[in-house]
């Protein structure tokens, strides 16, 4: 069985971690994988926004700690370890949905944590237990914490290895959403749709404007932010939507 299994809904493309016998860890082959399906739906016109998930187990229980175990420095030096395929995620420019249900651990509350909308099952459980292994959360994790949930909570998390239910991961602001573990699948393809319903410039120029504001400074990015609204005016989805508004028409956007 492939590790990562594909599909289009409509205008929403799935992608599946599918490594179960290992609750999804995430070893080279899997994030080549899903780095390759990431990019091939970026690019495909058909496609507005992208839902991944996992099992009902697992998410993704982290990098697969049986490969790492052998693993020396010039191993991850020279093989870029992180750097060669995890980069990729970062690259994305169309909306990301993760549906996470079960363990998000590590690698995968990092993965987690790099898409841009969480949906998280009541089942679902997010830690950074590298400080158990002697490691350190180093797909982002570090960095991607304290900002979603502030260093105060991000500090006990990395060094305690402490685990969130989902309650509590969506009381810090570390997930979007909490469903049912039954309606998980379909609340994110729901949301996912609406999303991909919009029109597709104006959503990468706010999840670039959003991610922008973690890589500047306030200034910066108001007018990181100020520059994608003049470029708005430009679209002719942003016309085509306010005069649907004002004739009481739905819209038709035209770059969807
Ligand atoms: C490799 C893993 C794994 C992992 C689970 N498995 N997590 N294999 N790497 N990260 C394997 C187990 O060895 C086992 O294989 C099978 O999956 C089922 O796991 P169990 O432990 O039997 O399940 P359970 O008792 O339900 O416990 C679930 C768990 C536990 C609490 C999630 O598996 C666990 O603690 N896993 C490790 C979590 C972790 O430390 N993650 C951080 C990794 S470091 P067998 O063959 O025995 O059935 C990391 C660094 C990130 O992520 C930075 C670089 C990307």
């Amino acid at each position: 069985m492939p590790v990562v299994l594909t599909e289009t809904r409509g205008r929403v493309a799935v992608i599946t971690l599918n490594r179960p016998e290992a609750l999804n860890a995430l070893n080279d082959e899997l994030m080549d994988a899903l780095g390759e399906a990431l990019l091939r739906f970026d690019a495909d016109d058909r496609v507005g926004a992208i839902v991944l998930m996992g099992g009902p187990k697992a998410f993704a229980a982290g990098a697969d700690i049986a490969v790492m175990a052998d693993w020396g420095y010039m191993d991850v030096y020279q093989g870029q370890f992180i750097t060669r395929n995890w980069e990729t995620i970062r690259s994305v420019r169309k909306p990301v949905l993760a549906a996470v249900a079960g363990f998000a651990f590590g690698g995968g509350c990092e993965l987690a944590l790099a898409c841009d909308v969480i949906v998280a099952a009541h089942s679902a459980r997010f830690a950074l237990p590298e400080i158990k292994l002697a490691m350190l959360p180093g797909a982002g994790g570090t960095q991607r914490l304290p900002r979603a949930i502030g260093k105060a909570k991000a500090m006990d998390l990395c060094l305690s290895a402490r685990v969130l239910d989902a309650d509590e991961a969506d009381l810090y602001g570390l997930v979007s959403r909490v469903v049912p573990d039954d309606e998980l699948h379909g609340a994110t393809l729901a949301l996912a749709e609406r999303i991909a319903g919009y029109s597709l410039p104006a959503l990468m120029a706010i999840k670039e404007a959003v991610n922008r504001s973690y890589e500047s400074t306030l200034a910066e990015g108001v007018l990181f932010e100020r520059r994608q609204l003049y470029t708005r005016f430009a679209s002719e989805d942003a016309h085509e939507g306010m005069q649907a508004f004002l004739a009481k028409r739905p819209p038709e956007f035209k770059h969807r």
